[in-house]
């Protein structure tokens, strides 16, 4: 018999995306043009109007933002210490120093009660992660921004479409940052967006992804030190198709969550996803904490039976390039290191049906260490 195979992702496309790509590939105009534009718009209009700006990926997003506020040597930059590792390195690639909080412990979220203690005289923004699709308490989060005129860059790469108390995240801080990534709820292969509502930080976004014009090659055109980290057009078009659908993949995922939530509440082993109240939470992964001691056994056996999965995200403060022997940070920030240390991801959304959520919850139960 033919093993059967769950992804953990797999991107899908409609019918007329091959027909514009065609007509694209024809035309042979290939960087940022006309469908960057569109898609922009199309993004614009889905996060309340706030200016977007394409880029190609989420991590020159967040890269971006840093540069655009201005953020560099000597500034302290709060982040949860549970996260992929594009968060703290885009910190250390501008030289500022990161400064970790623990996260909550089920929803993986940067744990707002414990930013304040970390506040000094050098910090200037905080970096709140919408891990998995989640959100932490945003209301409160920008209130302690507030209060200490720190900057807040939203990093939405998991989230596009989360949203706290009815407000979609990325639009909470002055700047929210998307990944396309085909892990992500929409993807274009690679790709990434910033929006911001201060046009005068859009246009300085515009012109730091394009090599600091935002077009002509006279000398007196290039007003910022830029890079190039524009998407280019065939992605655009991908991303126009895949947010057309966006709804629909967020209720696949909100379905399958629940099934996986009612189908391995018994497993006293297991700790589910508890998202706070007032999120929509997107499920842009599903993650379970393995209790038992016995996670990378669990993943081996998923894999042998046909199911991807893999572990979540990183435990920042002792990232490869980050770790000192001397210090040991699991237990500042116990929460994060459970994530890290237990966390294993399994499938999840519109390529799988309920029947596969089903084989997934099936194979786990069968799990007998
Ligand atoms: C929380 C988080 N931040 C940033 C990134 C970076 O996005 P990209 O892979 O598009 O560069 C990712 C991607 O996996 C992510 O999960």
């Amino acid at each position: 018999m033919v093993q059967k195979t769950i992804r953990l992702a797999k991107p899908e496309f409609s019918q007329t995306l091959y027909k514009s790509l065609q007509s694209l590939l024809e035309e042979g105009y290939l960087v940022q043009g006309k469908n960057v534009k569109s898609f922009e718009e199309a993004l614009s209009e889905c996060l309340n109007g706030t200016y977007a700006i394409a880029v190609s990926s989420g991590t020159a997003a967040l890269h971006l933002a840093l540069l655009s506020l201005g953020i560099g040597a000597g500034d302290e930059v709060i982040l949860p210490a549970y996260s992929f590792a594009a968060t703290v390195n885009v910190v250390r690639v501008s030289g500022a120093i990161p400064i970790f909080v623990d996260i909550e412990e089920r929803n993986f979220c940067i744990d707002v009660l414990k930013v304040e203690s970390v506040i000094t005289d050098k910090t200037v923004a905080i970096m709140p992660v919408h891990e998995f699709g989640s959100m932490t308490k945003m209301t409160t989060l920008m209130q302690i921004a507030n209060k200490y005129q720190l900057r807040v860059v939203e990093d939405a790469a998991c989230a596009l479409g989360s949203e706290y108390k009815e407000k979609p995240a990325g639009t909470f801080g002055d700047i929210g940052c998307f990944s396309f990534h085909p892990r992500k709820i929409i993807t274009t292969g690679e790709g990434g967006a910033l929006v911001t509502t201060d046009p005068q930080i859009a246009e300085d976004l515009r012109r730091l992804r394009s090599h600091g014009s935002l077009g002509g090659a006279n000398n007196e055109n290039f007003i910022l030190a830029g890079l190039n980290y524009r998407m280019p057009e065939i992605q655009a078009l991908l991303g126009i198709d895949q947010l057309k659908e966006l709804h629909h993949f967020i209720n696949v995922r909100k379905k399958q969550a629940a099934l996986y939530n009612e189908g391995l509440k018994q497993l006293e082993w297991l700790e589910l996803p508890l998202p706070n109240d007032d999120i929509k939470h997107t499920y842009q992964s599903y993650q379970i904490v393995v209790k038992n001691g016995k996670r990378d056994r669990l993943r081996e056996f998923l894999r042998s039976k046909g199911v991807e999965c893999n572990n979540g995200a990183q435990f920042l403060p002792e990232l490869g390039y980050l770790k000192r022997d001397e210090v040991c940070y699991r237990k500042q920030f116990p929460n994060a290191w459970k994530a890290y240390s237990q966390g294993l991801v399994i499938p999840i959304g519109h390529h799988i049906n309920e029947e596969d959520v089903a084989y997934v919850i099936n194979a786990i139960k069968e799990f007998n260490g």
